[in-house]
């Protein structure tokens, strides 16, 4: 599995109706919420992927029981608080098992969790994280490469969680779900409003937190003594829906999706239509349908509710099949290029400058071997090989499995010609 590879030969047009998952980015931090309740939780709709199932192993090991009695529903209840230690292996193999942090802190008054190191889409600092804790009064040291925060006692403060790239996701998870347990009022200032953060807003307040104001950049959160449990469905996964979407367009395709919502995807449809892709709502989910004209456009990543730096390198491939200039500058993460190297194997044409890529349409990409780097730039040599002439191999796709629920049984289900091949 780890060293799978797919192969792929363009030229289909996807046609079909595909079903979006449940979204990665709500199920870690709703399953990490676990840790601060009393009762057992079950959540709907968790897409089986290496990095849930790698959180699912964390939460073991941190003494809950976890179980996937049907498929999409996971079942979690904590049986011991013994451990509070988040080892290095487990951080390093995903950066967002530091979102156990805030729950262990809350919950067990003390916690032990690897500082994650960078990554190839640069580095990846939590430094706002922690800056929220010690405003809630913990105490916070490195030891041994280990971040250790304890708290006899967590209080309600006004935090201002705004950095340098604008509001951190998982910081504000973090800081939000230690808040539920302190004593008196948090204010988080710059909270980030991705909606991912309004669905852990819903699930914790389900277990009995009080929280007001997710989706908007001032969260208020009321302590109370104790969390139970809750049952929760997680939104649909608004970067797979919009790969999907690109994938459509850049094949000239027509699909329609189920469980997506478009009003998740309010700055990706609008800059799809600017481009000349045809994206519609559709009873519970959404048509799209694309002429082969192409225009080229200006585009930047920003925090939600702009266009997200996840579905950057994805629209990218799009984007070398327009018709003239278009320009991507990252925002959130500038180093974030990777796959510039590998589209330009492929024949696209794209010079980067800081972090503004400057992509020149071509007529036709071309299938070579590339190599997926991290899980976005992968999905975009998946989607550059569907239209390229020829046989495009991407390996490494444990990458793409990280985040991507079945990718290839979706798209031959669209009709695209991708196989899976053990490397
Ligand atoms: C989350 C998403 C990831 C997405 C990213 C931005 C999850 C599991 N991952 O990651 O897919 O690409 O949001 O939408 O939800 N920063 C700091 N200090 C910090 C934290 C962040 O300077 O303490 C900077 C980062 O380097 C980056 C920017 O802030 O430049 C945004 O990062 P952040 O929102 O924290 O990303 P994640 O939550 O890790």
């Amino acid at each position: 599995m780890a060293l799978d590879k797919f192969v792929i030969t363009g030229g289909n047009r996807l046609k079909g109706t595909v079903t979006i998952s449940g979204a990665k980015n709500a199920a870690l931090p709703v399953m990490a919420a676990c840790l601060l309740g009393e009762e057992p939780n079950t959540i709907d709709g968790v897409p089986d992927l290496a990095d849930t199932r790698h959180l699912a192993d964390l939460l073991a090991d941190l003494g809950a029981r976890v179980e996937r009695p049907a498929p999409g529903r996971v079942q979690i209840r904590v049986e011991d608080e013994g451990n509070v230690h988040a080892e290095y292996d487990r951080v390093r193999k995903m950066r967002a098992s530091v979102c156990v942090l805030g729950p262990l802190l809350a919950k067990r008054k003390k916690a032990r969790v690897a500082m994650p190191g960078g990554c190839q889409i640069g580095p990846r600092p939590i430094d706002l994280h922690l800056r929220g804790f010690r405003a809630l009064g913990a105490e916070i040291e490195l030891d041994g490469g280990d971040i250790v925060a304890t708290a006899k006692k967590l209080r309600g403060a006004h935090v201002f969680l705004g950095g340098p790239f604008g509001s951190t996701v998982l910081g504000t998870a973090n800081v939000m779900m230690a808040a539920t347990l302190a004593e008196g009022q948090t204010i988080i200032e710059s909270a980030a409003c991705e909606p991912e953060v309004v669905d852990l807003a819903d699930f914790l307040n389900a277990m009995g937190a009080r929280i007001s104001g997710a989706g908007s950049p001032r969260l208020v959160i009321d302590g109370v003594d104790r969390l139970g449990g809750a049952e929760h469905r997680l939104i649909p996964d608004r970067i797979e829906a919009g790969t999907f979407i690109i994938a459509a367009a850049m094949t000239n395709g027509e699909v329609a999706l189920k469980n997506v919502r478009l009003d998740h995807l309010m700055a990706v449809v609008h800059k799809l239509r600017e481009i000349g892709v045809n994206v519609e709502p559709s009873d519970g989910g959404a048509e799209v349908s694309s002429a082969r004209h192409l225009e080229p456009t200006d585009v930047a990543t920003y925090p939600y509710p702009g266009f997200p730096t996840d579905l950057q390198a994805q629209l990218m491939a799009l984007l070398c099949l327009a018709d003239g200039n278009s320009a991507i500058t990252e925002k959130v993460f500038p180093d974030r290029f990777i796959h510039v190297a590998e589209l330009l194997r492929m024949g696209a044409n794209i010079r980067k400058e800081g972090p503004t890529a400057i992509v020149t349409g071509v007529k036709r990409l071309i299938g070579a071997p590339v190599m997926a780097s991290d899980l976005r730039a992968s999905a975009a040599l998946v989607l550059a090989g569907l239209i390229a002439r020829g046989t495009t191999t991407v390996s490494r796709v444990y990458h793409i499995d990280r985040g991507y629920e079945r990718i290839e049984t979706k798209l031959r289900s669209l009709g695209a010609d991708i196989r899976r091949l053990s490397e």
